[in-house]
C-alpha cells in the first residue's frame, strides 16, 4: 500500500515560544519541520519535547533567517511558517532599529524565497498592528493609527503591518499563497517574561511571594489565548487555500482586566503576594502609550476553520506554574 509522503515545513523562530508549540503540532500531525532560529530570545531547549517525541523529523539550524535561506533549496518545503522577529515591549522600546530591521528585512527574504516556489507561507503578525485601535473589538479591515515614528513603541506595530503589506503584494504579484495570522496576548509554558511579557512576569513573582508589578492601573483589557490553542490553528490556516490572501485574528475572545489576570494567579498558585502598580513612564520612559482595550473579533477565524480556543485561563496558568516549578529558567 502507497503511504502519504511526510509534509515538510520550514518554521521560522521555531525555537521560540510560539514555534516551539508549532512544531509539536506539525511533528504530531506526521509532518516533518525544519527549524531556523539565532536564538536571539529562543531556546533550543524549547525543542526537547518535539525532539523527544520525533527527534527523527526536526532538523535545527542555528542561523539567522537570511543567512539560512541562502543555504536552504527553493522549493524545498510544502509550507513555511515565519515567525522570526524581535517580540516583546522591553526590546523594542530599547533597541526600536532592531526590532524595524529584523521584522522587516527577514521577511521580505523569506517571502522573496517562498514566492520562487510559490510555497505557502504564513506570516506571523501582531495585534500590535492596530496600533491605537479606534474601536473594540478589533476587526481585520479596521483602518490602523499609530504614533508618530519619534515613539520607539509604535516600531514593532508599523514593522508587523510593513511585513503585512509585503505579504499580500507577493500574493498579488506572484500569486504566492499567503496567510497573514495577527496574534493578540498568547500566553503558556515556554513564554519567557525578561522582555515584559505579563504573565511569566506574575506566575514567577507569585512563586517567589514576590510583589506582582502592574503597569498602569491594571484596568487594561486583554483578551488571552493558550498558545497550544493558537498552535493547533496555524496549520490549519495554512492548509485551507480558501484561507489564502487573506488576514486573520486569532486570539481568545475572553476580556480580562491586567488586575484580574493578576487576580486569577495569585488564586491558582495560592500565592499572597501583593500587587504592586507601576506607573508606564517609570518602566517604558515618559513616551510609552498603553491601549486601554485589546480585543479581537474572531468571527472570520471562527468562521473560516472554526477556531475554538478550549484551554481556560486557569489551565493555562497551572501549567506556566508547573514549568516554573520545575525549570524556573525556562520562563526566566
Ligand atoms: N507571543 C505573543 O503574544 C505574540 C503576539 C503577537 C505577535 N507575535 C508574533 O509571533 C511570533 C513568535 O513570537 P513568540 O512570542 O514566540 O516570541 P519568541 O521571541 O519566543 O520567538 C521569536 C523567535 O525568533 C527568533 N529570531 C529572532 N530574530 C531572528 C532572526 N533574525 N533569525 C532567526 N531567528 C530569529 C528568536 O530567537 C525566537 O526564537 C513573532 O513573529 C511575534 O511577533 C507573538
Amino acid at each position: 500500500m502507497a503511504t502519504t509522503p511526510r509534509r515538510r515545513y520550514l518554521v521560522t523562530g521555531g525555537a521560540g515560544f510560539i514555534g516551539s508549540h508549532l512544531c509539536e503540532a506539525l511533528l504530531s500531525s506526521g509532518g516533518s519541520a525544519t527549524v531556523v532560529d539565532d536564538l536571539s530570545t529562543g531556546r533550543e531547549s524549547n525543542l526537547d519535547a518535539a525532539r523527544s517525541a520525533h527527534g527523527d523529523c526536526l532538523t535545527f539550524v542555528q542561523a539567522t533567517v537570511t543567512d539560512a535561506l541562502a543555504g536552504l533549496p527553493a522549493g524545498g518545503f510544502d509550507g513555511i511558517f515565519h515567525l522570526a522577529a524581535a517580540v516583546g515591549v522591553r526590546l523594542v522600546v530599547e533597541d526600536p532599529a532592531r526590532a524595524a530591521e529584523t521584522n522587516i528585512f527577514e521577511t521580505s527574504a523569506v517571502l522573496s524565497y517562498a514566492a520562487r516556489s510559490r510555497t505557502p507561507t504564513l506570516l506571523a503578525s501582531s495585534s500590535e498592528v492596530y496600533g491605537k485601535g479606534i474601536r473594540a473589538p478589533f476587526r481585520e479591515e479596521d483602518d490602523l493609527v499609530f504614533g508618530p515614528p519619534t515613539v520607539s513603541r509604535w516600531s514593532y506595530g508599523l514593522s508587523k503591518a510593513i511585513d503585512e503589506q509585503l505579504a499580500l503584494a507577493h500574493a498579488q504579484r506572484d500569486a504566492l499563497p499567503v496567510v497573514v495570522a495577527r496574534f493578540f496576548n498568547t500566553v503558556g509554558p515556554r513564554q519567557r517574561g525578561r522582555y515584559g511579557m505579563v504573565l511569566p512576569r506574575f506566575v514567577t513573582a507569585a512563586l517567589a511571594g514576590e510583589p506582582l508589578e502592574i503597569h498602569g492601573n491594571g484596568r487594561q483589557v486583554r483578551c488571552f489565548c493558550d498558545v497550544r490553542d493558537v498552535a493547533a490553528a496555524l496549520p490549519r490556516l495554512l492548509g485551507d487555500a480558501a484561507c489564502h490572501g487573506r488576514v486573520f485574528n486569532v486570539g481568545g475572545d475572553r476580556p480580562v482586566t491586567i488586575e484580574d489576570l493578576a487576580g486569577a494567579v495569585l488564586r491558582v498558585t495560592g500565592s499572597r503576594s501583593p500587587l504592586n502598580r507601576i506607573p508606564h513612564s517609570q518602566v517604558f520612559g515618559e513616551s510609552f502609550e498603553d491601549l486601554a482595550i485589546r480585543v479581537p473579533d474572531i468571527s472570520r477565524i471562527r468562521a473560516a476553520i472554526g477556531f475554538d480556543p478550549s484551554i481556560t485561563l486557569d489551565r493555562t496558568i497551572a501549567d506556566i506554574a508547573a514549568e516554573c516549578a520545575r525549570r524556573p529558567e525556562a520562563i526566566a
